[in-house]
């Protein structure tokens, strides 16, 4: 059939919020008439949905941009920037005579897409919408799913903790939440569409506040939801963690018992330069509360090195809790100066790049021996995992899928589908993933 629809694509960077964020922009889309297609050869139209945490992920951005001008080679294609680059860095990003692109729109403004990619091809100039509002939490919007096992499900929108550091609260706007019957009513068409697994997600998920509703009255309603096997969330703030929380962990055994619980610093003067509000000794007690009661659930972690004025004994600090805590795996960044942050305004960023490095290292080195070493105490245990893909990166003759610990899980090919729950028992493990045998599954 010819067609005479124009051709988007759609790449995507950044958090898990991005990749929520795009089957949205993709179901608005496709109800306008647009035809989706997923590689950029052919496309007549191509979205960059973008992240700009750090200085590397603008960088990534900007020089996929240049390479996708030069494969084009001359030929007629928009280019649309979307998600945060466009909020953080504003019209300044519309008016660089070194990025050759045609739109940009903010987190906010999808719903104008259409209208947006219209007045470029009417008008012949660069368009933009950059609008954060209160109220947008596309509610109303079903989102165009990519298959999998996971579904995403984005509670609430927007983030007022304002880290130091951190530009999100800058590109996504003010906190806001989904209300929650539009929430369980998502949730229970993703689940009849066959996703075994749910993750809630949010910038601060435990922040989650709608009239009478919090968040831990949420998690305990969605995890009744008959046919839901697995429930994450992600990513909570430690200064909102209360014990009813683990009281609904508890009760639900669908919730999975893994909490990703970003720590950035293990010092104290550099958390209240970063404006975490919790104190070293405060998330001990809390990884503490955690362990008495789930004795083996699976902690993971971000750590921010060498954030303004660090010294080498704050930073050890930062080691010795990491050793201290022992989380199941870490993401470890080096501090990116973000404008516009508090940070960036307050203070100096004179931590050199070589201490920067040489800190980055040391963690990584520290945590893959104790993600080594967790593994490895999973040996011979059994665990229920879900199979969500039907080869490895490493062979055609494996299947993979992950554990309740969300930790990648490896076995040999079988009469085994895609969704499907199989007891594994553990034979080996390295820092990022366990090996294993099956023992039982279901027909
Ligand atoms: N809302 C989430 C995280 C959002 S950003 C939360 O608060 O947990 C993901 C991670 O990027 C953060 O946890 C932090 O470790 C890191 N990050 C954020 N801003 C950064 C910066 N300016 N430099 C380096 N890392 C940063
Ligand atoms: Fe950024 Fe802090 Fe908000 Fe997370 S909680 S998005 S780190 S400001
Ligand atoms: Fe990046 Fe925006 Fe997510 S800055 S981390 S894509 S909220």
């Amino acid at each position: 059939m010819i067609t005479d629809k124009k051709k988007v694509y759609l790449k995507v960077w950044g958090c898990q919020m991005n990749e929520s964020d795009s089957e949205i922009i993709r179901s608005i889309l496709v109800q306008c008439g647009f035809a989706y297609i997923s590689q950029e050869e052919g496309a007549d139209i191509v979205l960059l949905n973008t992240c700009a945490v750090r200085e590397g992920a603008v960088r990534r951005v900007r020089s996929y941009v240049h390479e996708l001008r030069y494969r084009a080679k001359g030929r007629k294609l928009l280019i649309g920037i979307l998600g945060c680059i466009p909020t953080h860095l504003k019209e300044s990003l519309v008016d660089d005579k070194n990025l050759d692109i045609d739109f940009i729109a903010g987190p906010d403004s999808y719903r104008r897409l259409p209208s947006l990619i219209h007045e470029v091809q009417t008008k012949q100039k660069k368009a933009s919408d950059l609008l954060l509002t209160k109220e947008e939490n596309y509610e109303d919007i079903i989102p165009a799913r990519n298959s999998g096992i996971n579904a995403w499900v984005t509670i609430m929108r927007g983030c007022d903790n304002f880290c130091t550091y951190c530009v999100v609260p800058y590109t996504r706007g003010r906190e806001r939440s989904k209300n929650p019957k539009a929430i369980i009513h998502e949730i229970y068409r993703a689940t009849e569409k066959g996703f075994p697994q749910v993750t809630l997600l949010g910038q601060n998920v435990n922040s989650y506040k709608y009239s009478d509703w919090d968040f831990t009255r949420l998690l305990s309603e969605v995890s009744q939801i008959p046919k839901l096997r697995r429930l994450r969330f992600v990513a909570p703030h430690p200064k909102d963690f209360p014990q009813e929380l683990l009281e609904v962990m508890q009760n639900h055994r669908n919730i999975c018992r893994h909490i990703h619980l970003p720590l950035q610093a293990g010092n104290n003067r550099i958390l209240k330069m970063m404006n975490r509000n919790y104190t070293q000794e405060q998330f001990l007690s809390l990884v503490q509360q955690m362990r008495s009661f789930f004795p083996t659930i699976v902690l993971t972690t971000d750590i921010i090195v060498g954030f303004p004025t660090e010294t080498d004994e704050e930073f050890n600090d930062t080691f010795e809790a990491m050793k201290n805590i022992e989380f199941d795996s870490a993401f470890i960044f080096k501090y990116s100066q973000r404008q516009g942050t508090l940070a960036a305004k307050r203070y100096p960023d004179d931590v050199p790049q070589v201490k920067k490095t040489e800190r980055i290292v040391k963690l990584n080195e520290l945590q893959k021996n104790i993600s080594t070493k967790k593994n490895q105490g999973h040996i011979s245990e059994i665990h229920e995992i879900i199979i969500d893909a039907e080869t490895t990166s490493k062979s055609k003759d494996h299947f993979q899928g992950r554990n309740e610990g969300n930790k990648i899980v490896i076995i040999p090919s079988g009469p085994y589908k895609k969704g499907q729950a199989v007891a594994v028992r553990i034979t080996d493990a390295s820092a990022h993933t366990l090996k294993g045998t099956v023992v039982s599954f279901e027909t």
